[in-house]
């Protein structure tokens, strides 16, 4: 066997290879059982001790510089196919970029942050309560006692005899005032979902969403009552608007009252949205009615309290004059585009 001749051969043939398979096929030409070196070695056996010997080293030679070349040229591939991965995954600048457009928070959301932030501050706390509530916490716990006719001042969805969907947010005061086993203060805010048959229009949603306010401690009086509820007006109004409370009804507040904050269109004087009173109302409030108290374990010689409930959509409809509620449910991308970038 021409040794040199062989080593020719695999470097003319190792020109031609250009990938792994060619040089694993090549390998196996050359190393393989069937190569020419092995069927070289199987003639080992008729050869003398002599020949045998010199054979033997030079067979060995030819073994190691045809491994070498082989493992020159692996190294060549990798370097090509690395090279190669390289160019394929490279990232064209010059194209243009997708465009992700970021949501923004809804309106009322807004507001419902905007409230709950400056409750935060004055050492409120954020409390919760079901949607799908009971006859007993909505209705019975805040004084309005089986066909109370005071009842009919919230059209219900009654789901069967004890279960509806809370019509306000103030079953949230019972359930607060309970968990306290009788001990105050108790001072939270609690924003959530309400739901009353009332028939849609500009500014009745069957579906809408409350604050409830809730303060209950020794000494409270209708003073406490009236300054938070001065510093809410200046805060989502603006520092020159004033609010007046006038006397209404609720069974579980007394006294009860309706607070108005004056128009910040014509600053009190009468114009379209104030609908010529120079009054905006916002929402219900009161002191805490002592059967309130008393039911949820609280003494009502020791403790007093009150509380309010805002109408969020009302709230966020005077902020950025949105003329009709249905807005705001609509999902038009329009009008979220429009209050997005009022924020
Ligand atoms: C109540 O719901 C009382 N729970 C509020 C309250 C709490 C009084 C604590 C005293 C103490 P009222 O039904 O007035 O009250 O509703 C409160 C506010 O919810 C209203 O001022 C109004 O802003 C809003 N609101 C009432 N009905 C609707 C409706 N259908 N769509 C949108 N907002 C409404």
């Amino acid at each position: 066997m021409d040794l040199q001749y062989l080593i020719n051969e695999l470097e003319v043939e190792l020109l031609a290879v250009h990938s792994r398979q060619q040089l694993n096929d090549l390998r196996v030409k050359y190393l393989g059982k069937k190569s020419v070196v092995q069927q070289a070695m199987s003639q080992f056996g008729k050869l003398s001790a002599a020949e045998r010997a010199v054979f033997g080293q030079q067979i060995n030679q030819v073994k190691t510089v045809i491994t070498e070349k082989f493992a020159l040229k692996n190294d060549e591939i990798e370097a090509l196919d690395l090279a190669n991965k390289l160019a394929e995954e490279e990232v064209d600048i010059s194209l243009p970029g997708d465009t992700f457009t970021a949501g923004s928070k809804s309106v009322i959301q807004a507001v419902v942050d905007e409230i709950t932030s400056l409750g935060m501050g004055l050492g409120y706390e954020i409390a919760e309560g079901p949607e799908l509530e009971t006859d007993h916490y909505n209705f019975e716990m805040l004084n309005l006692p089986k066909d109370h006719p005071a009842r009919d001042m919230q059209d219900t969805f009654y789901l069967d005899e004890k279960w509806l969907l809370r019509t306000h947010t103030s079953p949230v005061q019972a359930r607060t005032l309970l968990m306290k086993q009788g001990k105050g203060p108790v001072k939270i805010l609690c924003p959530g979902k309400v739901y009353r048959r009332d028939n849609d229009d500009a500014t009745h949603s069957h579906q809408f969403y409350q604050i409830e306010g809730l303060v209950v401690d020794k000494n409270i009086t209708m003073a406490d009552l009236k300054g938070t509820l001065d510093l809410l007006a200046k805060k989502m109004f603006g520092e020159k608007r004033t609010i007046r409370l006038r006397s209404s009804y609720f069974p579980f507040t007394e006294p009860s009252v309706e607070v108005d904050v004056s128009c910040y269109v014509c600053n009190g004087k009468g114009c379209s949205l104030c609908k010529q009173t120079g009054w905006i109302e916002i929402l219900g409030a009161g002191m805490v009615h002592p059967n309130v108290l008393e039911m949820a374990g609280f003494d009502s010689k020791i403790y007093q309290g009150f509380a309010f409930g805002i109408g969020v959509e009302r709230i966020a409809m005077l902020r950025y004059g949105i003329d009709d509620i249905r807005h705001l449910y609509s999902n038009d991308l329009r009008v979220i585009r429009q209050f997005a970038k009022e924020r």
